[in-house]
């Protein structure tokens, strides 16, 4: 089978696509021909060995898919072979074939092809998650969203919106601006060259945001959080800026503010009700016409350039590597 293949750690333009040997599953896991891959900001970093969590060389990267099972390991009994699954892993998605852990995969919801689906689950579950089931979102509160152009931002838009939020997104120029307003976003920030805490008050009529979903961290985190309102919700997803910021308490204290953190692995394992109450409502909203914005989409063969495109900051919403069988 065809797959990426990271031999030493760096950029990815040091990623090779090669022809390796085709994969079994072992005892827990299912076997699936990989029709689709999106690109997470993570998989740059696992890439670079700049992750939490180390990936022994020589990998293949990628981490979420969508495609068809291709078979199923010892003491699997489902889903069955042929059937359309989505799924993350930590590694080895850029590639023809995946093996993953039965419990790593999700059922496509009905009105997503391949390449959505690939796209759909992390960036929308965590959107979802970050806003209800950490946020605790109710209609009408004012959200404000940071780097809301970016995959997690912009399903966080699309998602709150849905909601009955009043949503502010929050990015570095005005045409990423602009995609946030097609996916339901009030109002928009350029937290470059404007001031972010000033303008979250400001278009809130001076209360401030009910609601912070941070996926990006560094400056924008401490400006967000100084325009919550009194008991506001501060959620930190991640921190694509590359700095983790410090937090002075005492704007937590002074507000009696709340900041909660999302982590998906750590749902999975510990909140399976949260996550199967996530899936429900996310199928509700495909149904209801929601789909991933995915901008771009190549061939497994551009798997560098795809990646250093994400790292670049250069895209917006998803990138999907098309890896359809051709026979
Ligand atoms: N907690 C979880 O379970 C979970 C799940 C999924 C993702 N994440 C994390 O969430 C973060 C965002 O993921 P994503 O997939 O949305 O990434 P993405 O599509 O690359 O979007 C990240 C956004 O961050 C902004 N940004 C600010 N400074 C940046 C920099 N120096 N380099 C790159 N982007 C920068 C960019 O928007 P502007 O240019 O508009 O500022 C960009 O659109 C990552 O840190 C990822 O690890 C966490």
């Amino acid at each position: 089978m065809r797959a990426a293949r990271c031999t030493s750690y760096g950029k990815p333009s040091g990623i090779e696509v090669t022809e390796t040997d085709d994969l079994e599953p072992g005892p827990g896991e299912v076997l699936v021909r990989v029709h689709a891959a999106a690109v997470n900001y993570p998989d740059v970093l696992v890439a670079a060995d700049r992750y939490q969590v180390s990936a022994p060389l020589p990998f293949t990267p990628g981490s979420e898919f969508a495609g068809v099972v291709a078979a199923l390991g010892e003491g699997v009994t489902g889903p069955p072979v042929g059937s359309p699954v989505a799924g993350a892993v930590f590694t080895g998605a850029f590639a023809e074939q995946v093996v993953a852990p039965v419990v790593a995969l999700r059922p496509i919801p009905d009105g997503l092809d391949m390449v959505h689906a690939a796209a759909f689950h992390v960036a929308y579950g965590t959107a979802y998650h970050a806003l209800v089931t950490v946020g605790g979102a109710v209609a009408g509160e004012w959200a404000a969203v940071l780097g809301a152009a970016g995959g997690v931002g912009s399903a966080t838009v699309d998602v709150a919106s849905r909601l009955g939020l009043h949503v502010v997104a929050a990015a570095s120029s005005p045409q990423r601006l602009a995609v946030a307003r097609e996916l339901g976003a009030e109002q928009g920030i350029d937290y470059v060259h404007e001031d972010l805490k000033a303008r979250l008050r400001e278009v809130t009529g001076g209360d401030g945001v009910h609601l912070v979903v941070d996926p990006v961290g560094g400056d924008h985190a401490e400006a967000a959080l100084r325009a919550l309102r009194r008991h506001g919700r501060f959620i930190t997803v991640g921190y694509a800026d590359g700095r983790i910021p410090r937090i002075p308490l005492n704007l937590v204290l002074l507000k009696n503010a709340i900041i909660r953190g999302f982590e998906a692995r750590m749902m999975r394992e510990e909140a399976p009700e949260a996550v199967a109450a996530a899936q429900h409502a996310l199928a509700g909203m495909v149904r209801d016409g929601m789909r991933p914005m995915v901008s771009e989409v190549h061939p497994l063969e551009d798997v560098a350039a795809a990646l250093t495109a994400v790292a670049e900051r250069r895209t917006t919403g998803k990138v999907v590597l098309d890896l359809t069988p051709t026979r």
